[in-house]
């Protein structure tokens, strides 16, 4: 709840910064107070707007003189609840800066301020001619801030990597409100520290992102989609090394049956194969031409030859491909009523089997009343788990539940050298789980490093850190 101390704060902001934008309706400090996570209930003090780097600086300038709180807020999509204002904080919106400043096609970069959303810089990039490869399901609801806050990753990191491989220049504002203009965009520069790099992924807590420089790429060539179905890990991680080692793919994601039924049943979508089975595929690979198909199509038939395949289905046109994208891209908005615990995890891929199946008999044993629906980006290792609330539990006594199990889910992950989020990052529901992922050693030294740019306190407090 925003206190009376909190309220009075926000007045003198106005008094202070009278040409930000700052609002208390009720609508607006719900919409922007959360993210899409469900666990927290939105208590912001108030929403600013600002709509240049100099409001910024302003803004954060008086926070730091006032112990004023700030959580930077960009397309609100997050899982973690890094973007939830739950203590009375002043939520930054970035949501009146989101121009695209300058386009070069020598160098093949974007300026854009940090509330464009992620579908518009790849409508930009397709006019240009090139490719900016950040692909997920929420992209045409998260901003770049967001994105670059979080390192985003998606459906194409297999080929392009992360948001933070896209991103070759940033302007960032500090916790003392200066302006930090990193990296320019170069290709090359090596002067030390890549300061750059410590703010991506920072999940808001060191300092503002106000403009970001991304990288673009050559467009990708015509690509066919194959959905399949597959029978067991083992036999999924054989295919894998199989198409990628013929095919140039550019995503390969799974889903198990359970995902599956939620999102036909969802969408309405007819089952995608005549076969049942307990784990599908979806995989993008080049196909400029005939031969390529036909390439793909003996791999195809070699794996069913070796019992690795059970079923698949190639996509004939544009249309098609979508289609069968659906089905894996639909997934997270069917199970989102439920609502799901989520979680983000990564082991290396060689684990992914071992993983899995230690994670099933794990889950068969310590909540087989739970439903839990697994699916993820597993050709880089990602794998979201989420487990269904049922309708008879309430929010909070099912939040606890969860909580015993990620007990038992961390250490597991732990063991075998993953992280407990791969990319919806550890905000406020993850953060008492810090130290399963990372060793108290680097935990100190993140704590100075918040220190130095933040040396008030004042950014995104609660989050990814612990207190
Ligand atoms: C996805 O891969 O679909 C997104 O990360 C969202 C989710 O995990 O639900
Ligand atoms: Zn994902």
């Amino acid at each position: 709840m925003a206190t009376n101390d909190d309220q009075q704060r926000i007045r003198k902001l106005a008094l202070t910064c009278p040409e930000l934008h700052l609002s208390t309706e009720a609508d607006v400090l719900q919409s922007h107070g959360q993210d899409w996570t469900r666990f927290r209930e939105p208590a912001a003090a108030a929403i600013a707007f600002p709509d240049s780097i100099r409001q910024v600086q302003d803004l954060v300038r008086f926070a730091e003189q006032n112990q004023l709180p700030l959580v930077p807020s960009g397309g609100r999509t997050g899982l973690s609840g890094g973007a939830v204002a739950a203590a009375g904080e002043l939520v930054v919106s970035f949501d009146r800066m989101r121009h695209v400043l300058e386009f070069s096609e020598i160098d093949r970069t974007v300026v854009v301020e940090p509330g464009i959303n992620t579908a518009t810089v790849q409508q930009l990039a397709a006019d240009k001619g090139l490719y900016y490869p950040v692909s997920f399901a929420a992209e045409g609801s998260s901003q770049v801030g967001g994105n670059i806050a979080t390192n985003a990753g998606g459906i194409r990191v297999l080929r392009y990597g992360l948001t933070r491989d896209r991103v070759v220049g940033l302007k960032v504002v500090t916790g003392r409100g200066e302006l930090l203009d990193l990296n320019r965009g170069l290709v090359k520069n090596a002067t030390g520290y890549d300061l750059r790099h410590l703010f991506i992924a920072s999940e808001g807590t060191l300092g503002l992102i106000v403009e970001a420089t991304l990288k673009l790429v050559d467009p990708p060539v015509p690509g066919k989609v194959l959905l399949l179905g597959i029978d067991s890990m083992d036999n999924l991680m054989r295919v894998f090394a199989q198409l990628r080692s013929r095919l140039e793919l550019s995503a390969f994601e799974f889903l198990t049956d359970r995902a599956l039924h939620h999102v036909m049943n969802a969408n309405r979508l007819p089952a995608p194969l005549s076969s049942v089975c307990p784990l599908y595929v979806v995989t993008e690979f080049d196909c400029p031409d005939e031969q390529t198909e036909s390439r793909a199509m003996a791999c195809l038939e070699e794996c069913s030859a070796k019992g690795w395949l059970v079923d698949g289905v190639i996509s004939q046109n544009q249309r098609q491909m979508k289609e069968l994208w659906r089905y894996r891209e639909g997934i997270s908005e069917s199970i989102s009523h439920f609502p799901p615990y989520k979680n983000d995890l990564s082991v290396r891929v060689s684990r992914v089997p071992e993983f899995l199946r230690r994670m099933n008999r794990l889950m068969n044993e310590i909540c087989p009343e739970f439903e839990v629906v697994w699916y993820g980006h597993i050709g880089d290792g990602n794998l979201h788990m989420n487990i269904l609330k049922p309708e008879t539990l309430d929010l909070q006594a099912f939040e606890a539940r969860s909580h015993e199990i990620s007990e038992h889910t961390y250490a597991l992950t732990r063991e075998l050298g993953g992280s407990i989020s791969a990319e919806h990052g550890i905000g406020l529901l993850k953060q008492p789980w810090l130290d399963r992922t990372r060793s108290s050693v680097e935990i100190g030294l993140m704590k100075e490093l918040k220190k130095v740019f933040d040396p008030a306190g004042i950014f995104n407090p609660g989050k990814l850190l612990p207190g």
